[in-house]
């Protein structure tokens, strides 16, 4: 197995060049979109912003549901791609930085999302700054819902490997690797954190010699006390840990939560 640094997929450490062949963009949202869709017109949302938006699919499914939403990342690639999505509905910005005058100067908006787990790329003092700007953007009453991998789970279950993914793309076939190091020291208030690793290996070694990437993005290690803990510490009201989209009361059963919570009126 070797590299090719002139394959275009071969960013290494970014998922700019994958992400749209990692995800499976139709079965992600049919499972998404129903709950989503119906949890924000219950709230009487309208408005919408999508933060850490990727490549934009979220943004063009509620635009197409009649909602009125507008994406936010902080890498121009990603944008880029959102763009080719959804059209010209996104901002250059990420939490943790100064909004841009499109931003800091709009209505604040009816609900912010924060899905596919963004939430535990930030540690320390970051984390606060943070909160503070996701509850910055939104209204009086305005709803939050943050959807991550709360790895606190599933590193206490010995579970350290992430399912094989498997993808076609052009002809060529994808597997998407991904593993947990639990063994990264703890942040200096002793919050738990992990390295993801992802090896993505393309060719399927018969017709096409396989060639790598590996990138390693260090994370928080959330369970649902520490999220719950934090998101009222930033002055959420409301705030839940959910294990659906759409439905702030439903328990916790894996990993995959989805944190629920208002900006109090
Ligand atoms: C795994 S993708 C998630 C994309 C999409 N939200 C989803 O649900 O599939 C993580 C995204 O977080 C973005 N990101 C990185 N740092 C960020 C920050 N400080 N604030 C917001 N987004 C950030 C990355 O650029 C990337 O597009």
């Amino acid at each position: 197995m070797g590299t090719d640094r002139d394959d275009p997929h071969l960013l290494p450490g970014s998922m700019v060049g994958y992400y749209d062949i990692f995800v499976d963009w139709p079965g992600r949202l049919s499972r998404e979109m129903p709950a989503l869709a119906s949890r924000l017109a219950a709230l009487g949302a309208q408005r919408i912003l999508d933060v850490g938006c990727g490549t934009g699919h979220h943004v063009r499914a509620l635009t197409e549901a009649g909602f009125d939403t507008i994406g936010a990342d902080p890498d121009p690639g990603m944008l880029d791609q959102a763009r080719e999505v959804a059209g010209d509905r996104f901002v250059r910005w990420g939490l943790g930085s100064e909004p841009p005058p499109e931003l800091a100067d709009a209505p604040p908006f009816d609900a912010v999302i924060c899905l596919g787990n963004v939430w535990p790329r930030f540690g320390g003092g970051e984390v606060a700054r943070c909160a503070a700007d996701l509850l910055g953007r939104l209204r009086s009453g305005g709803a939050l819902i943050v959807g991550l991998k709360a790895f606190g789970v599933q590193i206490a279950e010995g579970r350290l490997h992430l399912p094989l993914l498997r993808r076609e793309h052009e002809g060529r076939v994808f597997h998407f690797v991904r593993f947990l190091d639990a063994t990264v020291p703890p942040e200096d208030d002793g919050f738990s954190r992990c390295d993801m690793h992802m090896v993505v290996a393309i060719g399927d070694g018969v017709d096409e010699a396989p060639v790598a990437t590996h990138g390693t993005t260090r994370l928080r290690a959330w369970t649902p006390a520490t999220l719950e803990a934090c998101f009222t510490a930033a002055g959420f009201g409301e705030v839940r840990v959910s294990s659906s989209i759409g439905d702030p009361e439903a328990p916790p059963k894996t990993e995959d939560v989805f944190v629920h919570a208002r900006r109090p009126a």
